[in-house]
């Protein structure tokens, strides 16, 4: 190869490396130590001196040209590098310090953080129980006997029995919450149980699953008014209205002797229902003063343990507070609608803010 065709090649070779390691092998091919440039100048020991005389500058020439153009090469791959790491590792020094939020809490949720917040001011622990139950906590254990008429009412889905064992159902309300409690710890008790609840059943003020918050007090010398008193507290508290009447109906409970359904005073203000006043009555929760049964069902001395219960629909609770007409858009996952009703994120219900957020 001529010295002309060895330095067009070479030069051309470090204008397309792209990456300092193509570079690197560009310059060992030509430099290294049996680069191309190398070996022309180890040859000129082998030449007659006149003409070494003559080829020598010219080797030595190539060999400058090509280390100037691998060294500009190599800075100019170094400035790239540099340029395409800034920009991947660019960072925004103007976005807001406090956390971007996206998402809001479901109103569902809300109302439950509501109801912990008020019941735990009044005393109440938040239980759990699960929602796969057993027939017996479900319903026997509550003063509702197989065959009695009162199963008919839940619309209950059963699961199928495992062989020769108890037949499960989805629970159809949160009342075994109470026998769960009463069984798994010692007198008194105060709590709540928010929570999932299924039934057979679904129209425009039905949903297959709904949701309701369990009430239980379990004490000495309990009477009908702590009851109302406790009641008429929540109601205040939840719905931030001081003018609430409460109308007490008795009512039928196989769990509770006596029983009650409590309607909340309402007003109909521009088309909307509202707490407060006694134009109309809503109802909103069954109640009652614990069966005697369903307290020794548990184990406990109904003669030593008394005790009130009530059970009420978050859903509903949520309608009425919030406005909503329709009670299906709570499982429609409509981002529209829930981020009109949603709240934010960080909005924690307190007594002391305010539990309505
Ligand atoms: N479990 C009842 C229902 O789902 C509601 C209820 C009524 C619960 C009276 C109670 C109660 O604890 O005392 O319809």
């Amino acid at each position: 190869m001529t010295t002309d065709a060895l330095r067009g090649e070479t030069l051309a070779s470090i204008d397309a490396a792209q990456t300092p390691e193509a570079l690197e092998a560009v310059r060992v091919a030509a430099l290294g130590k049996s680069g191309s440039i190398s070996q022309l100048m180890k040859g000129l020991g082998g030449l007659a001196p006149d003409e070494r005389l003559k080829v020598a500058p010219v080797y030595q020439a190539l060999r400058e040209e090509v280390s100037a153009a691998l060294e500009a090469k190599k800075t100019e791959l170094g400035k790239a590098a540099l340029s395409a790491r800034l920009a991947s590792e660019r960072q925004d020094l103007s976005l807001p310090s406090s956390p971007l939020l996206s998402g809001t809490v479901h109103p569902i949720s809300q109302v439950m953080d509501e109801l912990s917040e008020i019941f735990a001011d009044l005393g109440f622990a938040v239980a759990e129980g699960p929602e796969i139950e057993s027939d017996w906590h479900n319903f026997t254990a509550l003063n509702i006997p197989p065959e009695h008429p009162a199963r008919a009412m839940h619309d209950t889905f059963y699961a199928t029995p495992a062989e020769g064992g108890e037949r499960m159902v989805l629970r159809t309300h949160t009342s075994p919450v109470q026998i769960r409690t009463m069984m798994a710890g010692k007198p008194p008790f105060r709590i709540i149980a928010p929570g999932r609840v299924y039934r057979s059943d679904s129209d425009a003020t039905h949903t297959p699953m709904f949701h309701q918050v369990e009430g239980l007090v379990i004490d000495r010398g309990i009477h009908l008014g702590h009851l109302k008193w406790t009641l008429e507290t929540f109601v205040k508290a939840f719905f931030e209205v001081d003018d609430v009447t409460l109308r007490l109906r008795p009512s039928f409970f196989p769990f509770t002797e006596p029983s009650v359904e409590v309607d909340v005073g309402c007003s109909w203000e521009g088309g909307t229902l509202k707490v407060g006043g006694t134009s109309s009555w809503l109802e909103i929760l069954g109640s009652g003063m614990v069966h005697p049964k369903v307290i020794a069902n548990c184990g406990l001395d109904p003669n030593e343990w008394q005790g009130f219960a009530f059970g009420c629909g978050i859903d509903r609770l949520a309608m009425l507070k919030y406005g909503m007409t329709d009670l299906r858009a709570f499982f429609d996952a409509d981002l529209r609608w829930l981020k009109h009703f949603g709240f934010a994120s960080l909005d924690v219900p307190t007594l002391s803010a305010g539990v309505g957020a």
